[in-house]
C-alpha cells in the first residue's frame, strides 16, 4: 500500500489489517517510554490548508512515537499567502526530502492530485466534504473494542451528512465491516441522491435510538446557517440533537460517538456528551494509534522491540 486516500482502497481485508496493526500501536503507547524505532530516518510532513486540532496533532504524535521526523506546514505563515500554488508547494516541500505528506484541503480530490505529483506516500487528512478515512478508521478501533465487534451492529450517523467527510468515510467502512446504518437527518441535511449508499434513511431520532448500538452524532456546521438550510439552530435541536431526555431512550450499552469539534447544546447536550456511554475523548486516544499504524503501514518494516 502505497498512500491512504480512501477507504475504498482497503476493502474489509485492508480494514482487518489495520485495525490489527492498531492493536500493537496500542500496546505501544501503554509501555512506559511510549516509542519504538519504527520510522527512524524517515520524515513525515503535515499540509493542512484548513484548521485541524485532533488530527494535525495525532498524525504529529503517532510520528513521533515511531521516532519519525515531522515538518509542519501552516498556510498562515507560508508562501501560499504570497500566491504559490499548491503544486509548486508540494514540490517544494518533496524537495526537502519527505517519506510522507499528509494533506487535508477544503476542495475534494486534491490529496489525488498530490500523489500524482509526488513521489511520497500521500495521507487522505480531509478533502472538502469527500473523505476522512483516519477518521472512519479510529471510529471502528473504539466501536470494536468498547462492542467488541460491527458485525451486525445498528448504527446511526445523525445531523449534517450532506456536508461530512466523516459520514462518506464511516459509511463506507462500517458497512464495510458488516454493520447497518441509518442516516438521521433533515431532508436538507442530506445529499441530494443517496444511490449506491448501502444505508437506510430516518427523519424521527427518536424512534431510531431505541435500536441502536452507536449514535454517531456529526458537527452541526453552523456555517451552513447562511444557506438557509434550517429554520433555526434552535428547532434542529428539537428535532436531531441528543438532548439529556432523548438519551434515556439509549439501551444500556449502547455508545455516543462524535468525530469533534463538538458544538455542546446543539448536536448533543453538555451533560449528554460527558456520560460514561460517550467515548468521545477515547475516539481521540484512537487516533493516534490508529495513525501510528497508518503511518507504520505506509513507510516502516516490524515494529521495533526495543522501545
Ligand atoms: N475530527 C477531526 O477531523 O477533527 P479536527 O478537525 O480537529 O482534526
Amino acid at each position: 500500500m502505497k498512500h491512504l486516500l480512501s477507504i475504498a482502497d482497503l476493502g474489509a481485508d485492508g480494514l482487518e489489517e489495520l485495525l490489527e496493526l492498531t492493536d500493537s500501536m496500542t500496546e505501544v503507547a501503554e509501555r512506559r517510554i511510549p516509542k519504538v524505532p519504527a520510522l527512524r530516518g524517515k520524515t513525515v510532513v503535515s499540509l493542512f490548508y484548513e484548521d485541524s486540532t485532533r488530527t494535525r496533532l495525532s498524525f504529529e504524535t503517532a510520528a513521533k512515537r515511531l521516532s519519525a521526523d515531522t515538518m509542519n506546514f501552516s498556510v498562515s505563515t507560508s508562501s501560499v499567502k504570497k500566491g504559490e500554488s499548491l503544486r509548486d508547494t508540494v514540490l517544494t516541500i518533496e524537495a526537502m526530502g519527505v517519506d510522507a505528506i499528509v494533506v487535508r484541503h477544503a476542495s475534494s480530490g486534491v490529496p489525488w492530485q498530490v500523489a500524482s505529483w509526488v513521489d511520497a506516500s500521500v495521507i487522505n487528512a480531509g478533502d472538502g466534504w469527500h473523505e476522512h478515512p483516519t477518521q472512519a478508521l479510529l471510529d471502528c478501533y473504539t466501536i470494536r473494542e468498547r462492542l467488541g465487534s460491527l458485525r451486525d451492529r445498528h448504527i446511526a450517523i445523525v445531523g449534517d451528512v450532506k456536508h461530512s467527510r466523516v459520514a462518506r468515510s464511516d459509511v463506507l467502512a462500517f458497512t464495510a465491516l458488516g454493520a447497518h446504518v441509518t442516516l438521521v437527518a433533515p431532508p436538507t441535511l442530506l445529499p441530494p441522491s443517496l444511490e449506491g449508499w448501502p444505508v437506510t434513511v430516518s427523519h424521527d431520532l427518536d424512534s431510531v435510538l431505541k435500536t441502536v448500538d452507536v449514535v454517531y452524532l456529526l458537527r452541526m456546521q453552523k456555517e451552513r446557517q447562511t444557506e438557509a438550510l434550517l429554520p433555526s439552530l434552535r428547532e434542529y435541536t428539537a428535532l436531531y440533537g441528543l438532548t439529556r431526555e432523548r438519551a434515556k431512550l439509549l439501551g444500556d450499552d449502547a455508545i455516543v460517538m462524535h468525530p469533534g469539534p463538538m458544538n455542546r447544546g446543539v448536536e448533543v447536550a453538555a451533560e449528554v456528551a460527558d456520560l460514561p456511554r460517550s467515548v468521545i475523548t477515547r475516539q481521540v486516544a484512537n487516533g493516534v494509534a490508529v495513525r501510528s499504524a497508518v503511518l507504520f503501514k505506509l513507510l516502516g518494516s516490524q515494529p521495533g522491540s526495543d522501545g
